[in-house]
């Protein structure tokens, strides 16, 4: 076993880290504050090959390894974690999709620009009455001559308003349930096709949430993504592979909040001396320490295993629901280390705080998580 980086490795990492701290940390304040989406950050992270990060270059793309992009997206969160939440989807949920399942035409429309970062893409599969239930949609897609006509609403969907396409699940025959649902590239130009209500949110204020509303929306066949009745299989594969990029996001937001606790700890000072000094503090910051560590190498082992071809849906499961449950329990604890300060907006463990509560909740609840993971172990005695 070799925990080495590569210099390859190290120079993204560097990149992303001074690209994160010099442009996007500077900025994430006001950013969520206004609820702002960060259309300029997005254009500089096109320019430094962020937005097709593992897409190979003969497709718009920058070619890095899986390690790579969680080294870069890491150093991102720690910077704007609703920045890495929007990189995370255009990357993994949208550009990966493409590139899996597209064939070369469908490539050379929604994926090489969408790589290049000239356009954004987004996943639509969340409906009002179903989140973790994937397979119970309702969207329906029926077919007229050559083109899919879709009715149905999609919500909390990331980019949503900003998104050029996206990859969006409809039943195409409701009689042969996961195996009736298709993926299919519906583009925001598509007649039919409207954004509905734009989500107000706890965190992750500068990422942009929204509903899509699709009223015999014209799909041209051509746009089916892999084949009729495979969509709930890509649905799932993608999942797998994002859930990767939430854990990522998830161990950048519980890092930058521990570095502000480290930090605000062996400055203030309580009873004549630092309260780093004390011991319920030491155990705080120890204890985040070790939980980071941890979720660090559970997402690295997932993505190691994916650059290898090697199944990991159960790391990435594993990964996901052990970094959101570390962030969450970090950033409540970078809270108390601040005391009264850290329930104010002056200081950045508030904002952390709201952010990390999403990780637990998108791409799969930790509810959700848990059961993936035991199925899995479950069928390994069977
Ligand atoms: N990869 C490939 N295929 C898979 C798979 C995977 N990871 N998981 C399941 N499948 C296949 C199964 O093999 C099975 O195929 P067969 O019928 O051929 O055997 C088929 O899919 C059905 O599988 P299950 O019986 O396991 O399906 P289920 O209905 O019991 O559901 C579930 C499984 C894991 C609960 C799934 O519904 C799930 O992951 N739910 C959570 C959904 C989720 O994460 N939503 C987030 C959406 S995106 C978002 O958050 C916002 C955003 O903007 C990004």
């Amino acid at each position: 076993m070799n925990f080495t980086l590569s210099s390859e490795q190290l120079q993204i990492q560097q990149m992303a880290r001074d690209f994160a701290q010099k442009e996007l940390a500077p900025q994430a304040a006001r950013l969520d504050e206004l609820s702002e989406f960060p259309s300029q950050n997005i254009r500089k992270l096109a320019e430094l090959g962020f937005m097709g990060m593992m897409i190979p270059p003969e497709w718009g793309g920058a070619g890095f390894d899986a390690l790579s992009y969680v080294l870069a997206l890491e150093e991102i969160a720690v910077g704007c974690a609703s920045t890495a939440g929007t990189l995370s989807v255009h990357n993994s949920l949208f550009n990966h999709l493409l590139f899996t399942y597209g064939n070369d035409s469908q490539k050379e429309s929604y994926l090489r620009p969408f790589a290049e970062g000239k356009k954004l893409g987004a996943y639509a599969l969340t409906e009002p009455s179903t989140g973790s239930d994937a397979a119970a949609i309702q969207c329906r897609a029926i077919k007229k001559g050559s083109s899919y006509f879709i009715t149905g609403r999609k919500i909390f969907i990331t980019s949503g308003p900003q998104a050029d396409a996206m990859v969006l699940y409809a039943l195409t025959d409701a009689s042969k349930k996961t195996k009736g649902i298709t993926a299919f590239i519906v583009d925001k130009n598509f007649k039919g096709f409207s954004i509905g209500k734009i989500e107000k949110k706890l965190g992750l204020c500068a990422s942009s949430t929204s509903e899509i509303v699709l009223e015999d929306c014209e799909v041209p066949e051509e746009n089916i993504l892999g084949r009729e009745g495979e969509g709930f299989k890509i649905a799932m594969a993608s999942l797998d592979r994002g859930r990767i990029g939430i854990a990522t996001q998830a161990l950048g937001i519980a890092r930058a909040a521990f570095e502000a606790a480290r930090k605000y700890a062996n400055e203030r000072e309580a009873f004549g001396k630092k309260i780093y000094e004390f011991g319920s503090i030491q155990n705080y910051l120890a204890d985040m320490a070790v939980k980071i560590k941890a979720s660090r190498l559970m997402i690295h082992e997932a993505a190691w295993k994916m650059s290898e071809k090697m199944p990991f849906a159960q790391e990435a499961s594993m990964a996901k629901l052990h970094a959101s449950e570390a962030a969450m329990w970090v950033a409540t604890k970078a809270v108390q280390v601040f005391g009264g300060y850290g329930y104010m907006k002056d200081y950045p463990v508030e904002r952390y705080f709201r952010e990390a509560k999403v990780t637990e909740i998108y791409e799969g609840t930790s509810e959700i998580q848990r059961l993936v993971i035991c199925r899995n172990l479950m069928r390994e005695i069977q």
